[in-house]
C-alpha cells in the first residue's frame, strides 16, 4: 500500500506529453522513454524524414497515440497537454536543404504553433535546438554565451537561422507570457534508427563500410566533430524537462570528446572489418571546421554527463545497421 502511494507521488502518471517529430530518429527514442516513465504520449509527425517503422513497437501501446500532421498546421482546439517536446524538423543537411523554405516554415511557424499551445495549456516546453546556432564558431569549445558565427544567406541558413529564430521565439514567449521553456542545443548525436540514406556522417560511414563501398570524406578529414550516443542525449533531455521552472537554458547537450572525421572513418573501418577505401570530396559550403560543446553549465545544472563513448556507441549502432541490412536481404 505504501509502495503504491510512493509510486503515485514519484511518477507523473499519465502526464499528457506531446512529442513533435516523434517518428524520427531522436523522437522515437524519446517517445519510448516517456512511455516507460508512465507518460501518455501523443506523437505528432508528418513523416517527412521520419518513419512509422521507428514507432511500430509503440503503435499498439494504450498510452501512445500517433497523429500524422504537419506542425505548421494549427492544432485542434481540444488538444490538452502537460508537456511538449518540440523535435519536428529535418536534421540532416541533405534533407533540410531539399526544401529550404519548408525547413524555415517548420522551424519558425512550427515553433510559434507549439508555443501558442504551451501558453494555452500552461505546459512546459522543450525545444530541440542545435549546435548549428553557433555556425562556424569563433570560440572553441562552444559555451552557451557564444552568439555564433552564422552565414544568414548560405545554403545551410534555412536550418541555422530557422533554429536561431525559434530560440528567439521561445525566449520571447517566456518573457512576455511566462511560458515554461527549456532550450537544449543538441550536438551531433548518433545511434540506432538513424535513417540510412540521409547523409549524416556516422550513418553514412557505417552503411558505406557495410556495403564495401568507398567511404566519402569531405575536405581533408581534419575537421572535428563530437559525437553523442542517443541514450545519453535522451537522459539529458528528460532530466532537463524535470528541472525547476526557473531553468530555461540554453544548455549544450552532447558529448565533448572531439574526433577528426578521418578518425571516425578509420574507427568504422576497423569495427566493421571492411575493405572499403576512403575517397576525398570537396567540402560543402559553410561546413563548420570544429564543433565541441563546453558542458560546464549543463553538468552543473543537470548533474549529467555522457557515459557512452564513441567505441561502444559505434558497436551498438553498427549492430543495428547490420540487423536492418539482414532484414532487407531476408524479409
Ligand atoms: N540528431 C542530431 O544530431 C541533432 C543535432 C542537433 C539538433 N537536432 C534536432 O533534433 C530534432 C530531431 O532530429 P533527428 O535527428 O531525430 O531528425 P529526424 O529527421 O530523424 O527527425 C525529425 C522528425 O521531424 C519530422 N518533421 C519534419 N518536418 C515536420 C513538420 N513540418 N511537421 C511535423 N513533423 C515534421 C520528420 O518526419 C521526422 O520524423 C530536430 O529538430 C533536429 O533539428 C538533432
Amino acid at each position: 500500500m505504501w509502495i503504491v502511494l510512493l509510486l503515485l507521488v514519484w511518477l507523473p502518471l499519465d502526464a499528457r506529453t506531446l512529442v513533435t517529430g516523434g517518428a524520427g530518429f531522436l523522437g522515437s527514442h524519446l517517445c519510448e522513454r516517456l512511455i516507460a516513465e508512465g507518460h501518455e504520449v501523443i506523437c505528432l509527425d508528418n513523416l517527412y524524414t521520419g518513419s512509422l517503422d521507428n514507432i511500430d513497437h509503440l503503435l499498439s501501446h494504450p498510452r501512445f497515440t500517433f497523429i500524422q500532421q504537419d506542425i505548421c498546421m494549427l492544432f485542434d482546439d481540444d488538444l490538452e497537454v502537460d508537456e511538449i517536446y518540440n523535435l519536428a524538423c529535418p536534421a540532416s543537411p541533405e534533407w533540410y536543404q531539399k526544401d529550404p523554405i519548408q525547413t524555415l516554415r517548420t522551424s519558425v511557424i512550427g515553433a510559434l504553433n507549439v508555443l501558442e499551445l504551451a501558453k494555452r495549456c500552461d505546459a512546459k516546453i522543450f525545444q530541440a535546438s542545435t549546435s548549428e546556432v553557433y555556425g562556424d564558431p569563433l570560440e572553441h569549445p562552444q559555451q552557451e554565451n557564444h552568439w555564433g558565427h552564422v552565414n544568414p544567406i548560405g545554403i545551410r541558413s534555412c536550418y541555422d537561422e530557422g533554429k536561431r529564430c525559434a530560440e528567439t521565439l521561445f525566449f520571447d514567449f517566456h518573457r512576455f507570457h511566462d511560458v515554461k521553456i527549456k532550450v537544449g542545443r543538441i550536438f551531433n548525436t548518433y545511434g540506432p534508427r538513424m535513417s540510412t540514406g540521409d547523409g549524416r556522417v556516422v550513418s553514412n560511414f557505417i552503411v558505406q563500410a557495410l556495403d564495401n563501398q568507398p567511404i566519402t570524406l569531405y575536405g581533408t578529414g581534419r575537421q572535428t566533430r563530437s559525437f553523442c550516443y542517443v541514450d545519453d542525449l535522451i537522459d539529458a533531455i528528460v532530466l532537463f524537462m524535470k528541472t525547476d521552472n526557473s531553468i530555461t537554458g540554453p544548455l549544450n547537450l552532447g558529448n565533448p570528446h572531439e574526433f577528426t572525421v578521418k578518425e571516425l572513418a578509420d574507427l568504422v573501418l576497423e569495427k566493421t572489418s571492411s575493405p572499403s577505401t576512403v575517397i576525398y570530396l570537396p567540402l560543402p559550403q559553410d561546413d563548420p571546421k570544429r564543433r565541441q560543446p563546453d558542458l560546464t553549465l549543463t553538468e552543473s545544472t543537470l548533474g549529467w554527463k555522457p557515459r557512452i563513448q564513441l567505441a561502444e556507441g559505434l558497436d551498438r549502432t553498427i549492430s543495428y545497421f547490420q540487423s536492418i541490412r539482414f532484414l532487407s536481404i531476408n524479409p
